[in-house]
């Protein structure tokens, strides 16, 4: 008997074909590259062993039930699963994966890297400018920004990302690297890479501040305005992590008035909509999630997610199953 494994939305070929070429698997796509309606969702996923969603579809017990007592396999298309109510789940003895890996790890080090730099250098702004048709000759004033040598990187969250921040930072930029987590990092501190502190002390101290922590209850607005304002009235706030991490409405605040310098963002709190606020501020580098979008990273997450799910079929436990 076939078993029928549902995507939500197309993604890279490489897990596909894998889905495809695996005998038992009974493969159904959405046809459009958008979201997929929630009504379509809940319609599709009936009869469903496995659904493999992306970090936009919410994954409650609606879809499940809708999915019925088929349902044995969620694999998320993402490193993130806030998207999936894991105690749901659990109560309907679901699996669920996620896609991390070092290739994702990279990307969002590098995305993260890219920000820090075109922030100190006022890059999208040097953009725009020059587009405008505003660069009348060489100017000894003109759109200063300020070099990343010498300074100091704050690491808000040490996993794969964090760590991958803090390994390619180390290694030629000139800064030093301070890092908060809820635990020490062992490798790090071994190997000397950065600096354990406090969350209030890495504000204070750093430059630039960069979070990388999973969104959970107790990291919802880890950046409100108590923490805004312990901040450099020069420092940068980065996040490719997710984007309720940071109390939105009070990053605008701080960014308005001046009490830091600016921003590098790529998730929002509630995307895909982005305050007209935000968007019209001159020192912010707003990208849309797309931290993760390079192709090589994008087909090893969709090899992972079919992996995941074939072993799981096979009767192996899932490479990447969260543990709920
Ligand atoms: C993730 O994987 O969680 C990113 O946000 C998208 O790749």
């Amino acid at each position: 008997m076939k078993l029928r494994v549902f995507v939500t939305r197309p993604i890279p070929d490489a897990g596909l074909n894998l889905l495809r070429r695996a005998k038992h698997v009974l493969l159904d796509i959405y046809e459009h590259d958008k979201m997929i309606p929630r009504k379509e969702l809940l319609r599709r996923v009936k009869g469903s062993t496995a659904i493999l969603s992306i970090l936009t579809d919410k994954i409650d017990k609606q879809v499940m039930d809708a999915a019925g007592a088929s349902l044995k396999i969620i694999a998320n298309y993402a490193v993130g699963f806030d998207n999936i109510d894991l105690k749901e789940a659990a109560k309907h003895g679901i699996v669920v994966t996620n896609t991390p890996g070092p290739e994702i790890a990279e990307s969002v080090a590098e995305h993260t890297i890219a920000l820090i730099f075109a922030l100190a250098h006022r890059i999208a702004e040097a953009d725009r400018f020059t587009r405008a048709g505003k660069y009348h000759g060489w100017g000894p004033q003109m759109l200063l920004g300020t070099d990343v040598i010498g300074k100091t990187v704050g690491i808000i969250g040490t996993g794969s990302i964090g760590t991958g921040v803090v390994n390619r930072l180390y290694d030629g930029f000139g800064v030093k690297i301070i890092y908060t987590d809820l635990t020490r990092h062992p490798d790090i501190e071994k190997r000397d890479l950065a600096k354990y502190c406090t969350l209030p002390q890495l504000l204070k101290e750093a430059d630039f501040v960069s979070l990388h922590v999973p969104l959970l209850p107790s990291t919802r607005h880890l950046i409100g305005t108590k923490e805004l304002k312990m901040m450099k009235k020069t420092a940068y706030l980065v996040n490719t992590s997710r984007g309720p991490i940071i109390d939105e409405r009070a990053l605008i605040t701080a960014l308005e008035k001046k009490q830091i310098a600016g921003a590098g963002i790529d998730v929002y709190e509630h995307e895909p909509n982005i305050p007209l606020a935000l968007r019209k501020l001159p020192n912010v580098i707003l990208t849309p999630h797309t931290a993760s979008a390079t192709i090589e990273t994008r087909q090893s997450m969709s090899r992972r997610a079919a992996e995941n799910i074939l072993a799981f079929l096979n009767g192996k436990i899932p490479p990447n199953a969260i543990k709920q």
